[in-house]
């Protein structure tokens, strides 16, 4: 690889260095998922020779918010500089692509970029250290277990011989396995030699439009710098600022940066404690920390330095640890961050230098409440060593580890008594309330006042504080006060304290049958074959949307969104957007008079806001200008005058309000009402369930390009379903859907979130287009997305069970709520399935479901993986183990006498076949090592307080196809030609889930010709029409039956030359059949099954959770998954399908919570799981012999059914709950309602520290 250097004069304001790498270089190998540096997607190394080492350094960056001129006499690697599909990958490439590393492709360079920070820095890295690379890359689709498994060669496994690469000798996994590759260093670029010798004696000044940076070297240049700029602003690593630079665009402003300081980087140890220089880094504390560790002996000082490790560790990510200083840190003066709290507690002190170079040492509680210093430079920061006997601990509670702003914090201390002196237990928190909450007590009283006095002590303290103070806060910082407590007590030897990571090393195991030893080694059938465009992605290559080539005359359109939930439009005042610098057109509703209703059953929402807002986020309009910036910034100057109403906000709101849509949706069995009195116990209970947001990697998006002739539009568009989209662009500009022409490559994941949702880009972009005769760009930033994209639907059940004493149920009665939003869209159809799946693998005699669909003035919910299943399937579960705590049997013992029987018709009408679901449950039961485990956590419960672990098991059973028959369809078209390659095309939607992969294995079989020759390209309404929306897990049986058909029809058609040729080759036949005049290319039609449903997926899971009650902390300890898939047509990306679709539903059950301020605005920002969050051993097995009914070659479809067994999270942190309740004297049951969060986890252990 060799560097390219970049010499450019024309430099924007504020311009990140993402911005520069994909719109000045055209380097889109980076991706832009977040733009607020939390995602990862945009991850760089970048390189720098240190003079004072002589040894080159390799960090990752968050590119978004790096800005330029912090790159200065750096070289930057981005993905495109690893390796290419062409040219050769990296080793580490090649290994994510074997492992099936990779879905939608998305999130991948970002990963490829931290993986190879890490080898550069580290050729042999231990299995932590490959996880803590990737703490700061976020993936929504793989589940992590692939990528960690593409390191394996890397890495030296700590299981030695029982390394899971060994367990999988039974699989064809093994081939893959072998193929694996190892670093190669040649590999690596050469760091460029002018860099090297470059030395940082000169102070970079840079102008940005009117913004001017200095970036000065020394101390010196520094206050120079400042005398002639005082009104300069100091900036170092930028995490803070760079996310607010925009802020000052119209402003002249000068901002000196402290980074490049090199006095500022110096961090220093002396008996007096550390000193620790503004510009460095938090991995340069964290290293040094980690070196002096070694050098002393004293424990106290030992405390203080790990305390200070344990903060670093899990204070943001790498990519942020990077490049964010102490410096900036303090100065930020926010009181709820990390670090504060425990430099707080250690009586830390800043030095600081005003601009005349006078310096003063102040100390940091001091400074940070009192603004008289903000002007002043932080020269250091000094932690100092109180006390050798001092014990210090640090801990955080945040709502997902890395990226921690809003949980609590603690940090403790408490000096040993000396002669002289009195010791003192000393606590501070941060996060609890606005600022840093501190207690002081003498220490001897610490050690033998009751919790419940130091209890009386917290809240005392907090009676000063204004405002309220959350009690379940106030909950995890005692637990804080008890952990530490427990420690210190321990006959005065502090032990280390527990980490949050469980040291057990990961295990994965992944078992699924080989291809028949007499298959042809050519068919790929039931092989586990890595994605067609896999090597693109690695490589940064494959283009999505926001990727593609700008056109000469492109305009960038940015929608204005309301900021009311629910108001009267009084006036819109467009003109501060008409005369913003740049802007071209501005429209809205006015444009489309008669077209300003969209939607995919009922046309119920408007593109544009007319008269009336009704959820906050709601496009009224938008704007069209010459670059992105100028449009954003332009749609800010529109002024909206709003007439304000009380939004419905909740279901409860909704119910009040008697706002539904539609009817209710019923389904009955049977007479349950009558059947209640006759039961041996009635139950009664409410689960509800939140929204969760689908969070794909790749933001909505389109490019439309007008044609000039006969109103032709081509569209270029990020989506699930290029029919509506192509309907609804035809509708709005009133022209025949054969002008409008969708095309799509792939997408960057969609979960069900892309196939009605694009429209609200996609009608303006095209409308805009159409309007000014020009190609128009919009894609919409992450926090638009979060703001005008529907969730999956929030739910409420109201359950009433009648059982036996015998375990069977009786009768069932739930009334379902679900809330829909503003719109109907997909939510009748998802309550449906709801209501038809409600009893899940159960039979009962007796059942009565209502379900109803409430409007509420928050955004339209539509369809998400699993389409209203895993809130039903949540509920059922909630019933069964409300009746196993009943009868006090388990929850496994409720299921098993209830199962469904072959033959029995559920809600679907489908009947059951049970063969591979009791296969599949005793399977997993067996897998599990079940009796064994429930033994374990047993005896686990009854030794610890503090811990407690649950165990639950649970069966799958998902239809596949739909009950309409008319989605049941598909077409393909296969081209041949004359050099022999074919060209498959279909109407479905590449969207991660490998769709491309497995049509293109079922034609080369089918065809008899290798997968090389085969190829697809695109989708696109130009050579498939009226395609149904890519959903429901059936796309491969229902495209794949067309495919068949293709090539059963262009074999027959073949079958006269090949009878008169029986020796010819493929090409032969080819030619010889053209030449005869025959039709190499036939579209064909697929329609499988019998009308309805083809058949079930079944499958089942067991997890085991550990709960620490004391912050409501969890961790997954261990999930056994075993699923029916029939016989896998690629094993490689049905295991990927598993294992991500059970990560997104551990996100809905337990981690990512969706909360609507009290005004209805969408939260900015959203938190899903990330490597941390992976079961620490996860298995996964695909059923051997699978006889039952299938579709194409015997497979079943996968993508969505697995998310539901993430529902033994949710039953396993229940069943822990319960015993932590039952030693607290509480023995009813709980709901616990979905995402069981730490705080709901404490409020269920009732609000009360375990002691
Ligand atoms: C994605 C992400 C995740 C994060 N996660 C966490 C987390 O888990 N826990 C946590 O505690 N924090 C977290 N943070 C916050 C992060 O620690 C701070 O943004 C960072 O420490 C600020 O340092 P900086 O060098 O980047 O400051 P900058 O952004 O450069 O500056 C911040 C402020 O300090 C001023 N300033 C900078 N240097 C000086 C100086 N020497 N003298 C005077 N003023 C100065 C600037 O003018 C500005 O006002 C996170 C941030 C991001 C972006
Ligand atoms: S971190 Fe930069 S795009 Fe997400
Ligand atoms: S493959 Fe990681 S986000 Fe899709």
């Amino acid at each position: 690889m060799t560097a390219v250097e970049v010499s450019d004069e024309d430099l924007q304001y504020g311009m990140t260095l993402l911005i520069y790498l994909r719109s000045k270089l055209r380097l889109t190998g980076s991706k832009n998922a977040c733009n607020q540096g939390v995602c990862g997607a945009c991850s760089v190394i970048l390189s720098k020779f240190d003079h004072h080492t002589q040894k080159l350094r390799h960090v990752t960056v968050n590119a978004c918010i790096t800005p330029l001129y912090y790159v200065h006499g750096c070289a930057i690697t981005t993905v495109e500089g690893i390796g290419t599909a062409r040219d050769g990958l990296h080793p580490l490439q090649k290994n994510l692509v074997q492992s099936h590393g990779i879905q939608c492709g998305f999130c991948t360079p970002g990963m490829v970029i931290s993986l190879c920070c890490l080898l550069r820095n580290n050729p042999k890295p231990t299995q932590d250290d490959v996880e803590r690379a990737i703490e700061g890359n976020l993936c929504r689709c793989t589940g992590y277990r692939s990528i960690l498994d593409s390191m394996n060669t890397f890495v030296d496994c700590p299981m030695g011989e029982d390394c899971c690469k060994r367990d999988i000798k039974k699989s064809e996994t093994k081939e893959v396995v072998s193929e694996y590759q190892t670093a190669d260093p040649t590999q690596t670029a050469i760091f460029p030699p002018e860099l090297k010798k470059w030395q940082p004696d000169d102070q970079l000044w840079m102008t940005f439009g009117r913004t001017t940076w200095i970036v000065p070297t020394n101390l010196k240049q520094l206050q120079r710098a400042w005398s002639d700029n005082p009104g300069a602003r100091f900036v170092a690593g930028a995490t803070a600022l760079g996310k607010l630079v925009k802020e000052y665009e119209e402003e002249n402003l000068c901002f000196i940066s402290c980074h490049g300081v090199e006095e500022l980087q110096n961090i220093s140890l002396s008996h007096m404690g550390i000193d620790v220089g503004a510009a460095a880094t938090f991995t340069m504390m964290e290293d040094f920390f980690k070196t002096s560790k070694q050098s002393i002996t004293e424990t106290g000082k030992l405390f203080i330095l790990q305390a200070f490790l344990d903060c670093i560790r899990w204070l943001a990510v790498d990519q942020i640890r990077n490049v964010a200083t102490i410096g900036g840190y303090v100065a930020c003066r926010a009181l709820n961050l990390d670090m504060i709290a425990l430099l707080i507690a250690m009586d830390a002190t800043v030095n600081l230098m005003d601009s005349t170079g006078t310096c003063h040492n102040m100390k940091l509680e001091n400074y940070l409440s009192d603004d008289q210093n903000a002007k002043e430079l932080v020269l250091k920061v000094h932690i100092p060593f109180n006390n050798k006997y001092q014990y210090v601990s640090f801990q955080k509670h945040p709502q997902r580890r890395g990226d921690g702003f809003n949980g609590v914090s603690a940090a403790m201390t408490v000096d040993n008594e000396t002669d002289d002196s009195m010791g003192h237990f000393t606590a501070c928190f941060g996060g609890l309330t606005r600022n840093t909450v501190k207690i002081d007590t003498p220490s001897d009283l610490f050690k033998s006042l009751s919790f419940e006095k130091l209890e009386g002590v917290l809240r005392n303290r907090l009676s000063e504080e204004k405002g309220e103070v959350k009690e379940e806060l106030l909950v995890v910082s005692l637990g804080f006060i008890r952990k530490f407590q427990d420690l210190v007590n321990e006959e005065g030897s502090f032990k280390e304290l527990p980490g949050h990571i469980d040291p057990e090393p990961r295990r994965f195991n992944i078992v699924f049958d080989d291809a028949p030893a007499e298959q042809p080694p050519t068919d790929p059938v039931w092989r586990p074959i890595p994605q067609t465009t896999a090597e693109d992605l690695v490589a940064g290559q494959a283009m999505f949307i926001d990727d593609m080539p700008s056109y000469q005359n492109e305009l960038h359109l940015c929608l204005v969104l309301s900021n009311k939930a629910r108001a009267k439009i009084v006036s819109v005042d467009w003109s501060g957007a008409q005369s913003f610098p740049g802007v071209v057109d501005c429209i809205d509703h006015t444009a489309i008079p008669e077209t300003n209703k969209w939607g995919l059953m009922a046309c119920d929402e408007e593109m544009f806001a007319s008269s009336e807002v009704v959820y906050y986020g709601q496009p009224v309009g938008a704007v069209i200008a010459k670059s992105p910036e100028q449009a954003a910034s332009a749609a800010e100057k529109v002024k909206i005058e709003y007439d304000e109403m009380k939004p419905i906000l909740t279901i409860e709101d909704a119910i009040r309000s008697d706002s539904f849509i539609d009817t209710t949706i019923s389904r009955v069995r049977g007479e349950a009402s009558k059947t209640f009195p006759d039961c041996d116990k009635t139950l009664e209970g409410t689960i509800c369930t939140g929204a969760q947001e689908h969070f794909y990697m790749e933001t909505i998006g389109a490019i439309c390009i007008p044609k000039k002739e006969q109103n032709e539009i081509e569209i270029f568009v990020t989506h699930q379903g290029p029919t509506f989209i192509q309907s609804s662009i035809a509708t709005c500009l009133q022209i025949p859907c054969n002008r409008v022409i969708v095309r799509h490559k792939r997408t960057g994941g969609a979960f069900g979130g892309k196939e009605t949702q694009p429209v609200k880009i996609c009608v303006p972009v095209a409308l805009a287009a159409h309007r000014n005769n020009c190609p128009v760009r919009g894609v919409l930033t992450r926090k638009q997305d979060l703001a005008i994209t529907g969730k999956r639907h929030p739910y409420q059940f109201h359950y009433k069970v009648g059982c036996n004493k015998d375990c069977r149920i009786q009768c069932l009665d739930v009334k379902v709520y679900s809330d829909a939003g503003c719109s109907r869209d997909t939510s009748p159809e998802v309550m449906n399935c709801t209501v038809d799946y409600i009893e899940g693998c159960c039979a009962i005699p007796n059942v009565t479901i209502e379900g109803r669909i409430c409007r509420t003035n928050t955004v339209s919910n539509g369809s998400f993986r699993g389409f209203g299943i895993p809130q039903g399937c949540v509920a059922m579960e909630t019933v069964i183990d409300h009746i196993a705590h009943t009868l006090n049997v388990s929850s496994k013992h409720i299921q098993e006498m209830n199962f469904a029987k072959t033959g029995f018709v559920p809600f679907t009408k489908l009947p059951i076949e049970d063969e591979t679901m009791l296969k599949s449950w005793a399977q997993c039961q067996k897998q599990a090592n079940y009796s064994q485990k429930d033994a374990d956590v047993m005896a686990f419960n009854e030794k610890y307080k503090q811990k407690k672990r649950g165990l639950a098991m649970m069966p799958l059973r998902f239809q596949i196809g739909f009950p309409a028959p008319l989605l049941n369809q598909g077409n393909a078209l296969v081209h041949v030609y004359l050099d022999g390659s074919v060209s498959l095309s279909h109407g479905g939607c590449e969207i991660g889930q490998g769709l491309n992969m497995k049509l293109l294995q079922i034609a080369s079989r089918a065809l008899g010709v290798p997968l090389s020759k085969i190829y697809t390209s695109e989708n696109s309404t130009q050579t498939i029409a009226n395609a149904v929306i890519t959903m429901g897990s059936s796309t491969t049986d229902v495209i794949g039956t067309a495919v068949l058909n293709a090539c059963t029809e262009l074999l027959s058609r073949l079958q006269p030359v090949k009878e008169r040729k029986p020796n010819a080759s493929w090409e032969e036949i080819i030619r010889d059949a053209y030449f005869n005049r025959i039709s190499l290319s036939v579209m064909a039609h697929g329609r499988p099954g019998d009308g309805g449903i083809f058949y079930y997926t079944y499958g089942a899971a067991c997890s085991v959770v550990e709960v620490d009650c004391l912050t409501g902390e969890h961790q997954v300890l261990s999930t056994d998954i075993v699923m029916d898939v029939g016989r896998s047509l690629n094993p490689g990306i049905d295991v990927g399908q598993i294992e991500g679709g059970f990560l997104q539903g551990y996100g809905m059950v337990a981690f990512e919570e969706w909360k609507v301020k009290e005004n209805g605005e969408s939260p900015t920002s959203y938190r899903i799981p990330d490597v941390r969050s992976l079961p620490r051993d996860f298995n996964v097995t695909l059923l051997s012999n699978c006889p039952k009914k299938t579709m194409v070659y015997s497979s079943k479809g996968i993508g969505e059914p697995p998310l539901l067994l993430a529902v033994t999270v949710h039953k396993a942190i229940r069943s822990a709950i319960l015993a932590a309740r039952k030693d607290m004297g509480l023995t009813d049951f709980i709901q616990l309602d979905c995402p069981v969060t730490p705080t709901k986890v404490l409020e269920a252990c009732h609000k009360k520290v375990p002691i």
